[in-house]
This record gives C-alpha cells, sequence and structure tokens, in this order.
C-alpha cells in the first residue's frame, strides 16, 4: 500500500466518478470522497435533474447527466472525463434499481432491466473506461453489491442473481486489470435507510432490520466509508474483495 501525501484528504488530486450520485447511498459517497479530497463526478439519469445537481454542489464537484444503461454510455464518460479531467481515478458503480415480483409474474422486461443497470452496465462502463485510457493506471472500481446477492430476497431472482453477478464481475476483473495496478472490489450493503428501502410496505422493511445479526438498519454514511476505504491510496493491497456492511445476514 501507499500511505497517502495527506491523511486528512486522501484522495486530494483524484478524480471520483459515483454513478446514481443523485441522492441514497450514492449521494452520501460522493460527499465522503469529496470530504477525502476527490473532484467528484456526480452522474445519474437526465430525469434526476435538480436533485442531481443538488449533490454535485454540496460536494464542490460537477454533475453529469448519465443513463449508465444508454448504449454509449461508458464512451460518453470516456470522452467526458478525458477532456474535462484528464481521466479519473475511482468509479464507483452505485446506481442500481429493483424490480421485484415473485418468480412466477418475473417477466422478461423485469429480468432484463434490473439485469441491465446493476451488471452489464458496470462491466460495460468499466471496459470501456479502461480501453479508453480514461481510468488511470493505479485506480480504483468499486461496486455495490448488496446482502441480496449472497443470501437471496423472496421476489428478488432478478435484483439477487443480478448482485450476485457483481461478485463474480469483481473477482474476475480484479484479476483482468492487476496488470495495471486497477482495484476492483465491491461493498454488499444490508438493509440501508434509503428511499429504495423506504418504498417497501412497514412490516418487510421491520423484517429487513432483523435480518442483520445486529438488528438494526444501516445508514447510507457506512456504505459510504466503506467505499472511501476501498478509494483510499493506502488500500491497493486489496482486491477482488466483497464487504458485507451492516451486520451478518440472518437468512
Ligand atoms: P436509490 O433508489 O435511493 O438511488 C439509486 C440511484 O441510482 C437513483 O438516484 C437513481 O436515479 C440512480 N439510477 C437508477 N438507474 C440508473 C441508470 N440507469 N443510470 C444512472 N443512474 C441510475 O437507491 P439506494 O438505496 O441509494 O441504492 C444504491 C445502491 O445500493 C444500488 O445499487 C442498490 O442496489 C444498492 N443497495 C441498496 C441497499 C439498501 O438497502 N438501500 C442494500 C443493498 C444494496
Amino acid at each position: 500500500a501507499t500511505a497517502p501525501e495527506s491523511w486528512d484528504r486522501p484522495l486530494a488530486g483524484k478524480v471520483a466518478v459515483v454513478t446514481g450520485a443523485a441522492r441514497g447511498i450514492g449521494a452520501t459517497i460522493a460527499e465522503v470522497l469529496a470530504r477525502d479530497g476527490a473532484t467528484v463526478v456526480a452522474a445519474d439519469v437526465p430525469a434526476a435533474g435538480d436533485a442531481l445537481t443538488q449533490t454535485a454542489n454540496k460536494v464542490g464537484g460537477t454533475a453529469f447527466a448519465l443513463d449508465v444503461t444508454a448504449p454509449d454510455a461508458g464512451e460518453k464518460l470516456a470522452a467526458h472525463l478525458l477532456e474535462r479531467h484528464g481521466g479519473a481515478d475511482i468509479i464507483v458503480h452505485n446506481a442500481g434499481i429493483t424490480r421485484d415480483k415473485l418468480l412466477v409474474n418475473m417477466d422478461a422486461a423485469r429480468w432484463n432491466s434490473v439485469m441491465g443497470v446493476n451488471l452489464i452496465a458496470p462491466r460495460k462502463i468499466t471496459d470501456v473506461l479502461v480501453e479508453k485510457g480514461a481510468l488511470k493506471e493505479g485506480g480504483r472500481v468499486i461496486d455495490v453489491s448488496s446482502i441480496a446477492g449472497i443470501a437471496g430476497n423472496r421476489g428478488q431472482t432478478n435484483y439477487g442473481a443480478s448482485k450476485a453477478g457483481v461478485i463474480g464481475l469483481v473477482q474476475a476483473t480484479s484479476e483482468a486489470l492487476a496488470d495495471k495496478k486497477i482495484t476492483v472490489n465491491a461493498v454488499a450493503p444490508g438493509f440501508i435507510e434509503t428511499a429504495m428501502t423506504a418504498a417497501i410496505p412497514v412490516a418487510t422493511r421491520e423484517a429487513g432490520r432483523l435480518m442483520s445479526s445486529l438488528q438494526q438498519g444501516g445508514e447510507t454514511v457506512d456504505v459510504a466509508e466503506t467505499v472511501a476505504w476501498f478509494a483510499n491510496p493506502a488500500s491497493s493491497a486489496v482486491t477482488g474483495q466483497v464487504v458485507r456492511v451492516c451486520g451478518q445476514s440472518m437468512l
């Protein structure tokens, strides 16, 4: 590992992209990376509008409208990073969606949309950034998986498969990018209190909290600090790993 030049601002001089940064976990990741000194490019769907601008302003970074599933998302992002910043040091694939349905009603549209955002987009975007030289040597790829990709939830075959896929993805990509000294890791949050989980019924939400060995929901900052640790120069010996945040799942 390399000790950062400043322990107060270990990411000073680094450029970090966070997808899905308009709200929730992504917005907090943007804040924490900026606190650590990174210049943050906050990306989210064009419809995120004002919320994305607010995140960008709050962290002193820039907003970048990007639907990660757009066919040219990687190319668009690579061009932007090279032109404005000479490339990025850190990419956090945080954008994610749920489209829950019991297996019998799990139609192709629900399956494909969740796979598209949660699994296919991170792979494609990382590949293109590396290919175009928009992710620097010694860089960091940090994916947001989920406990649902380890333990499984009823009604989430699509989501669980996509998040389990992310774990396989980071392990394989960490091997592929090791020669460039780019580390690739994932955080697997348990139940975290955000808009995504606020949308589920109260009883299910409470069950989610109790499924953690800690018997509580996590906060967005719990996830963000783990991401910041993966991004830190001092974690350069850590790659291909998955860190669970918010207890051991009792599933
Ligand atoms: P959220 O729904 O509050 O925020 C997700 C953000 O991603 C939104 O701003 C949304 O506009 C953006 N997004 C969605 N599709 C996009 C696309 N195609 N292109 C660009 N941006 C897109 O969700 P939350 O809770 O903050 O989740 C963030 C990540 O953490 C997701 O990957 C989620 O699966 C994961 N996660 C969340 C947990 C929780 O309990 N909240 C638990 C485990 C994982």
